[in-house]
């Protein structure tokens, strides 16, 4: 097995980070290929906390390349931050390459993203305020500023003079805004693109070489399959494609490239920012389980809501993205919980929907239907084989299987990388 696409395949922080830096291990190239530093992945070696937000957490194995590409939006104060963070803790960033295709995120984006929720009032998505929607916004509109124009001076000036025309007027007119001042981000962005220069390469040629060698590529999805700006909950959601045809588009591989696609799900589901969720538990039990897990943003810090695992939402993932198994994290957050349940299926005016609905005012009216299952009390973090499991904690990967109707093939209970039971080769 060459290419791999991991995704997330619920709302976002499924523990993708810890999965993904498990499975580095055996990856010649780990590839991000879509979303920005809207993203927060925590990795734990040995009890050392990594917190990354743009630069693949296969960083962390001495060997490994690992490639920012094409769909990445990408702020570059926060991944040079980022690379002297890394340096800061002995990590040799030298194998990290970066697409000049990228586009760029500007301090006006974040800006736009801010005074857009500001406007949207009680209708608005909850973004990470990054400018991640925005960025995106300019690159369909086709007036965003790519990463190989940073280390151009002419084309540089050429592209932010015509945006940033476009976005001070907006600014100032619209909101009555100090405009932002071009000769600032001007020297700016063009230091930004000399400190990065080292890293930018034609990133869709190195990441088909290596298939085409026979390497191991692993695709790193960030955010999670009901945030794709298709497929997710809109307009809840992010403005990239975090399910699998995103790698192909964001990494300049063709789809027949890609062998497998697996999917991480938590054992249970959080989801952060506004937007319906039908098992969201608001009682005892989701702040418990909220407090177990630490459930918390990496980016933002915002509480995460919390609620049942939806076996609807999985079986939407696994249909969309194609999943040949999935990887299910945070097993061990359930420990002692005296029961557990499992949406089985929705109901909508008075009928069973075992499909996810097509419709978000559908999916705003559902009830969930559920499965109540017996929990275990015994802590589970140290185990390491599916047998040694207590019954319960095995029958609930059971119905987990069953209810999606794909293999697990990796459970996490622990956040070190050994806390980890493998169940089938990914690779
Ligand atoms: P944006 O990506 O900042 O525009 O935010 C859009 C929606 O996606 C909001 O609901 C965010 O909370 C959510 N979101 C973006 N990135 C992540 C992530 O990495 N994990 C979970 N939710 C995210």
């Amino acid at each position: 097995m060459s290419a791999v696409v991991v995704v997330g395949a619920q709302w976002g922080d499924e523990g993708k980070g810890k999965v993904v830096d498990f499975l580095s291990e055996a990856a010649d190239v780990v590839v991000r290929h879509q979303g920005g530093n809207n993203a927060g992945h925590t990795v734990v070696v040995n009890e050392r906390e990594f917190k990354l937000h743009l630069v693949p957490s296969g960083i962390l194995y001495p060997k490994t390349l690992c490639v920012i590409a094409n769909g990445v939006v990408i702020d570059p104060k926060v991944l040079l931050d980022e690379i002297a963070y890394l340096q800061g803790h002995g990590v040799d960033v030298s194998r990290l390459r970066i697409s000049s295709k990228a586009h760029v995120v500007m301090p006006y984006h974040a800006k736009l993203d801010a005074v857009n929720e500001e406007r949207r009032g009680d209708q608005k998505i909850g973004t990470t305020l990054r400018g991640i929607g925005p960025a995106y916004m300019d690159k369909a509109a086709r007036v965003g500023i790519r990463v190989g124009d940073l280390m151009h001076p002419d084309e540089l000036r050429d592209r932010l003079s015509r945006a940033l025309e476009e976005k001070n007027h907006v600014l100032t007119k619209a909101y009555g805004i100090e405009p932002f001042s071009f000769d600032e981000l001007y020297t700016t962005f063009l230091d930004y693109g000399q400190k990065l220069s080292q890293y930018v390469a034609d990133t869709s040629v190195i990441v088909n070489d290596a298939i085409n060698r026979g390497e191991r590529v692993l695709f790193e999805g960030a955010q999670g399959t009901m945030l794709d700006i298709d497929h997710g909950t809109y307009p809840f959601v992010t403005s990239s494609h975090p399910t699998a045809g995103g790698a192909a588009i964001g990494a300049g591989v063709g789809p027949t490239q890609i062998d497998r696609v697996y999917g991480v799900a938590k054992a249970y589901t959080t989801r952060v920012g506004d937007g319906p969720f039908p098992t969201e538990l608001s009682d005892a039990t989701g702040a418990d389980i909220r407090e177990r897990g630490h459930e918390y943003g990496t980016t933002t810090g915002r509480p995460r809501r919390v609620g049942w695992l939806d076996a609807v939402v999985l079986r939407y993932a696994a249909r969309v993205n194609g999943l040949a198994g999935l990887a299910v994290t945070r097993l061990d957050v359930l420990d002692g919980l005296p029961s557990l349940r499992i949406a089985t299926a929705y109901e909508y005016q008075g009928e069973r929907l075992t499909e996810f609905p097509d419709t978000a005012w559908a999916f705003r009216h559902v009830t969930p239907i559920y499965e109540t299952l017996p929990g275990w009390d015994e802590p589970i973090g140290s185990y390491r084989k599916r047998e040694d499991l207590p019954t319960n904690a095995r029958h609930y990967l059971d119905r987990i299987e069953a209810v999606v109707g794909i293999p697990v093939v990796l459970v996490s209970v622990g956040r070190e990388r050994s806390h980890t039971i493998v169940l089938h080769d990914v690779f």
